[in-house]
């Protein structure tokens, strides 16, 4: 039954299929600890980058300025450091699916890039992108074909290691479509020690979670009162340095929408999905949206907020050729995501983040984001929380008041709970949690695009934040559809 299920639920990315009716097994198999194949040591905090997917796709015309091809990384590799987006730690430039040519190299078996679009092969593009001091990120799939429909890793996994070594291959995403579920736990881990093996330090990034069973069971699940089948996040952790949960995002606020309400659904029901996230190995929501015109810029804020209070990678898509000039892009898009405060709650975590509430529901019709308000904490270096609550739908709830007992508790349980589980952690261990008794003193951190006067800012989140001290409530106003408010609080001092 659950080989069923897991078929039915393959290729969850991209698809639009209604989920199989729910089975819950007790215990998935390969929660067992298997042993660490992965290199460690590598991606100690989120990494933080460019990945062409979101903006680009698929596109294959030579001809063309937007075809996934070396001129386009080239002109994206310079945006990045003349935007200072490389300077704010976006280092690692990711070429997603469609840059493979149709058959393997004839003299070494592994996956080859399309000689068209990329002159040179894999070993030319890396030297192009080390040239602008980034790092090489590539796209493949542990399956025969990757989703894009091009070849993709399954059956040569050491022949594609040793290629992706030679050409100085730093990030790998692996993506799963077209191999069954019930063999992506063998899959990734034979990834994870062809990688681990080719002589070079390579971040996995694994799409595994994306297609077991839950992602399509949490729609069900919202309705039953059954509990999410367990993601074997210690296999994850084993072997991946990242891992994508759930949907591709899409240049739509009800993507941004679905995907919070996802986390916040898998933080309450999904066992073992808060604790998993520590250095070397960190939950994956998918691209950014910043900097995408069609993206109202409120849902962008939203998005980055929850994205750094996550601790998620944080991976740009937006078009950033440009030389800094940046036409496209709405107005303080550019500034969000460069922000710094933003930065160092996602890079300066310590702990994973923790849902304190869920206020409100939409109303019929908005099923892929029924939670209107969401509140999250997360701890962060030097005793340090941030709050970070944002609004999801036009209806419901427009407030969300957390007593300061209960964040401060909420953070010592996290810290305490990461600690437990040791792992590459160990920075953890110098971290300790705020004492109830402990004043933090709150400052709200700006959303707002930097070219604007706060009043503006204040005026579309209407964000309000009080007391001032550790006891009592900390309330924060979020009116509209897409809005977020940040506050960080500090031990006083
Ligand atoms: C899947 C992944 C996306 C992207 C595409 C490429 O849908 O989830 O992030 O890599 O494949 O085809």
């Amino acid at each position: 039954m659950l080989a069923v299920l897991l078929l039915l639920a393959a290729c969850v990315p991209g698809g639009a299929a209604a989920g199989p009716a729910l089975s819950v097994p007790r215990r998935h198999p390969d929660l067992a600890t298997p042993p660490t194949t992965k290199p460690p040591g590598l991606v100690p905090t989120p990494p933080q980058g460019w990945m062409s997917w979101n903006h680009f796709r698929c596109g294959t015309d030579p001809a063309s300025p937007d075809a996934i091809s070396l001129a386009l990384i080239n002109a994206t590799a310079a945006g990045l450091v003349s935007g200072g987006f490389a300077a704010a730690g976006y280092t690692t430039l990711a070429v997603d699916d469609c840059w493979q040519a149709r058959a393997l190299d004839a003299a070494t078996g592994a996956v080859a890039a399309d000689p068209a679009r990329f002159p040179g092969g894999l070993p030319a593009l890396g030297a192009a992108i080390r040239g602008f001091g980034l790092r090489f990120g590539l796209y493949g799939d542990v399956g025969p074909t990757t989703c894009g429909g091009f070849p993709g890793n399954g059956g040569h996994f050491g022949e594609d290691a040793a290629a992706m070594a030679a050409a100085g291959v730093d990030f790998f995403k692996a993506d799963g479509c077209n191999a069954a579920p019930a063999d992506l736990p063998a899959l990734y881990a034979s990834l994870s020690a062809a990688l681990a093996s080719s002589g070079r330090l390579i971040t996995l990034s694994c799409s595994w979670p994306a297609y077991l069973p839950d992602a399509r069971a949490v729609r069900a699940a919202r309705h039953s009162a059954h509990p999410l089948p367990p993601i074997p996040y210690r296999a994850l952790a084993s072997n991946c340095h990242l891992w994508r949960n759930w949907r591709d995002v899409d240049t739509d606020p009800a993507s941004i929408a679905s995907i919070a309400s996802y986390w916040a659904f898998a933080a309450a029901h999904s066992p073992g999905f808060e604790a998993a996230p520590r250095p070397g190995a960190w939950h994956d929501p998918d691209e950014l949206l910043v900097g995408e015109p069609a993206v109202p810029y409120a849902w962008q804020a939203a998005q980055f907020a929850l994205w750094c209070a996550w601790g998620a990678p944080l991976f740009l898509s937006a078009d950033v050729r440009g030389g800094g000039g940046w036409p496209g892009w709405p107005p303080g898009s550019r500034a969000l995501a460069l922000h710094a405060e933003l930065i160092a709650v996602n890079q300066r975590g310590a702990g994973p983040a923790r849902l304190l509430r869920v206020v409100g529901r939409a109303g019929a019709g908005s099923h892929h984001h029924p939670h209107a308000l969401q509140a999250w904490a997360r701890p962060l270096e030097g005793g340090a929380v941030a709050v970070v609550a944002a609004k999801l739908s036009g209806r419901g709830a427009r407030q969300a008041c957390v007593s300061v007992g209960q964040i401060v508790r909420t953070a010592g349980r996290v810290w305490g709970a990461a600690l437990a589980a040791g792992g590459e952690g160990s920075a953890n261990a110098t971290v300790a949690a705020p004492a109830a008794a402990t004043a933090l003193c709150w400052r709200p951190v700006s959303l707002a695009p930097r070219a604007r006067p706060v009043t503006a800012y204040a005026s579309w989140t209407d964000e309000t934040f009080f007391p001032h001290r550790a006891t009592g409530r900390l309330c924060l106003g979020v009116p509209d559809a897409g809005a977020a408010a940040v506050v960080v609080g500090r031990p006083c001092g």
